[in-house]
């Protein structure tokens, strides 16, 4: 059985259609990569499949059972847990408050929060940095917190949007052998990432989205010649040149 079903999700903000009519699904342990030029409803999706926005039609499954309409804390205590885009970390918390948030969520003893909270940090290198504000963080290091903040809740599937966006180059490779690793060690992922070296490289199975619809899916190397794939990504080059 899958781990994760979308099962034709459509997301619409008012007459423009975000998500529409999305399935794929994800087996225990699997890593899935997801792209898309900007705007093709990626950190859409991951809102919707995290219960902070509720779809327009369709139905996400954890383990078979329906977890859409439920709150985003209700899904992270079944074991999902994601990344945001957007890094919004508590400025004025230190590094290890922010990660003992994400921890809480699955323990109500401060104790073990604590204890937890510590390994997150330590698992994604920035053990010393613990009592550290967030607001003096680099961006990389920032990225790694929001990771640790996620990892805390102790997830069975972890949703990443653009863990390497907006990061200095020397950061990527330390992020990306930090995403590797935890798949490694048997967790399920769903990767949003705009590098596509690094997509192509670590995930078993790729889909692309494109305005909102799946245009391609399966290995890395098929849809990284996939016409379509090719024809989405052909603006988008120009528009960052
Ligand atoms: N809260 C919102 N209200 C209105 N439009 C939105 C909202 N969030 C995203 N959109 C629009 O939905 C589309 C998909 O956005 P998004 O999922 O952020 O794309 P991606 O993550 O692939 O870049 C874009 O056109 C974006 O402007
Ligand atoms: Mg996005």
């Amino acid at each position: 059985m899958s781990l994760l079903e979308v099962r034709g999700i459509t997301k619409r903000f008012g007459g423009l259609t975000a998500n529409r009519d999305i399935s794929f699904q994800v087996a225990p342990g699997e890593l899935v990569g997801i792209i898309g030029p900007n705007g093709a409803g990626k950190s859409t999706l991951f809102d919707v499949i995290t219960g902070f926005l509720a779809p327009d039609a369709g139905t996400v499954l954890l383990d078979g059972s329906p977890i859409t309409g439920l709150r985003p804390d209700q899904v992270s205590r079944r074991g999902v847990a994601r990344t945001f885009q957007k890094l919004r970390p508590f400025a004025h918390m230190t590094a290890l408050e922010n990660v003992m948030v994400g921890a809480f969520q699955k323990t109500a003893d401060p104790a073990e929060a604590r204890d937890r909270a510590l390994g997150a940090l330590l698992s994604v290198g920035l053990a010393g940095k613990e009592e550290a504000h967030a607001r003096v963080l680099s961006t990389g290091q920032r990225k790694r917190l929001e990771l640790a903040r996620a990892l805390a809740t102790r997830p069975r599937l972890l949703l990443l949007d653009e863990v390497t966006g907006g990061v200095d180059q020397g950061s990527i490779p330390g992020l990306v052998d930090l995403v590797r690793r935890l798949h490694g060690e048997g967790a399920a992922l769903v990767v949003i990432e705009h590098n596509m070296r690094v997509i192509m490289d670590i995930s078993q199975r790729i889909v692309a989205l494109h305005l909102g619809e799946v245009i391609a899916s399966g290995p890395p190397r098929d849809v990284a010649r996939d016409t379509r794939v090719i024809e989405a990504y052909l603006g988008q080059a120009y528009h960052h040149a």
